[in-house]
């Protein structure tokens, strides 16, 4: 059965409403055959990363990077995962893409070097975004969810085809 792996920093209330809508909608009936394992991104591992065939990725903005804790996560499965580094040590682009991969991003004011973080490291992953970026500000709404609730369902229903 495919598998999509989620995995997540969601340290407040707020975060973890947008993860809980997110897994809701990878859960939705009208998708069969899927089996949706939910990480942590501080106990997520290589093992995890290589038994999936597809990926949601959520985060904190901190710093105008993504959260320490999903950096850990690329850290540890980068290289088992099939990353290249480049010469310099950065993530080396240009890789051929094909397991999808949807994102998740929240904060209070901007996201924007969050969302770039998270980019440049799995642009030079084996793959291949699936779905627009979701980037929320402040306190969550019932559109928000909504989004949420598409993007799981979005990721997930992509792997039963
Ligand atoms: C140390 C720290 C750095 C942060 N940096 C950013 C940031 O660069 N951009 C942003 O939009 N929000 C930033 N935030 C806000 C967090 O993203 C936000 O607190 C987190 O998503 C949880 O949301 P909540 O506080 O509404 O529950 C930062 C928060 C902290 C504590």
């Amino acid at each position: 059965m495919p598998r999509l792996l989620v995995v997540h920093h969601s340290p407040t209330d707020t975060v973890r409403a947008l993860t809980d809508a997110v897994v809701a909608g990878a859960h939705d009936d009208a998708i069969e055959g899927v089996e949706v394992v939910v990480r942590p991104a501080l106990e997520a591992g290589a093992a995890d990363v290589l038994g999936a065939d597809g990926y949601l990725l959520g985060t904190t903005a901190n710093f105008g990077y993504m959260s320490g804790a999903l950096k850990h996560f690329f850290d540890t499965i980068f290289l088992e995962a099939g990353g290249a580094l480049s010469d310099d040590g950065s993530a080396a682009g240009g890789r051929q893409g094909r397991k999808p991969y949807g994102l998740w991003v929240h904060g209070r004011y901007d996201t924007t070097g969050a969302v770039r973080s998270v980019q440049s490291i799995v642009g030079a992953l084996p793959w291949v975004p699936a779905a627009v970026v979701l980037e929320v500000l402040g306190d969550v709404t019932e559109e928000h969810r909504a989004a949420a609730y598409e993007l799981g369902g979005t990721l997930a229903a992509l792997l039963t085809s």
